[in-house]
């Protein structure tokens, strides 16, 4: 993986046919999807359960990019390993689901895979200001964790102030939760460079139809760039 700061597209498959992951997933790429976004939920940290390491080595050999896993799981110490295993390319857990995010995020680092740390709406910037030499992402949360199709919630200030305490160092800001067209263009000025989606993308689409995939990341991205009509 190499750092650059240009917007790319991550569709969650949390919104795909959890019957079809394989499929699901080599169809967005095939339509021009960036990374491929996992989202982990025990039904303890959020309350939902989605699903655990043994799908994500499932689906990782239909994934050719960057397998990005969300996990909104408390504690995630004992998991990583798991997860680095199932061949995560990077591994994002919440500053809340614990008190020693700074050694999950060594721990992360140490199994050779990219740290990300993820803050929910309501926890500050600040969380993180001291996370930045050892962290590759900072992923701001734009909705509370646990559901796709959930309305954004506007965290403008936030990610400027993450951009600029951030300066030069090669962290990635990504956005989650209700990234659509609309929304899209605020957070890309802001500085985020990696767009979450679920339900933007996946809409009026199928892995038998994935056409309209690749349309709802063209408009995303057409949107984030200020080139949508
Ligand atoms: C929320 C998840 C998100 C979510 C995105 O807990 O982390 O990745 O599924 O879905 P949309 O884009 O539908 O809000
Ligand atoms: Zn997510």
């Amino acid at each position: 993986m190499t750092f650059d700061r240009t917007v790319k597209i991550a569709p969650s498959i949390l919104a795909a046919d959890f019957a079809n992951f394989g499929a699901e997933c080599a169809a967005i790429e095939k339509q021009g999807a960036d990374w491929v976004h996992v989202d982990v939920m025990d039904g303890h940290f959020v309350p939902n359960i989605s699903f655990g390491p043994a799908t994500c080595a499932a689906i990782r050999p239909h994934i050719k990019g960057v397998m990005d896993v969300h996990l909104m799981i408390a504690p995630v110490d004992p998991y990583i390993d798991a997860f680095a295993q199932a061949g995560a390319d990077v591994i994002t857990a919440h500053v809340e689901a614990g008190p020693h995010i700074h050694r999950t995020l060594q721990a992360i680092r140490a199994a050779g895979v990219k740290a990300g740390v993820a803050l929910n709406p309501g926890t500050p910037a600040a969380a993180v200001e001291h996370l930045l030499d050892i962290a590759d992402l900072v992923c701001v949360m734009t909705v509370n964790p646990g559901f796709g199709g959930q309305k954004f919630i506007d965290m403008t200030d936030k990610i400027r102030t993450l951009r600029a305490m951030i300066g030069d160092r090669p962290v990635h800001i990504e956005i989650d939760g209700g990234v659509d067209v609309n929304t899209a263009p605020g957070v890309t000025q802001a500085g985020a460079d990696v767009l979450v989606a679920g339900s933007a993308v996946f809409r009026g689409g199928s892995v038998s139809n994935p056409e309209p995939y690749g349309e709802n990341i063209r408009a995303i991205r057409a949107a984030a760039s200020g080139t949508y009509v």
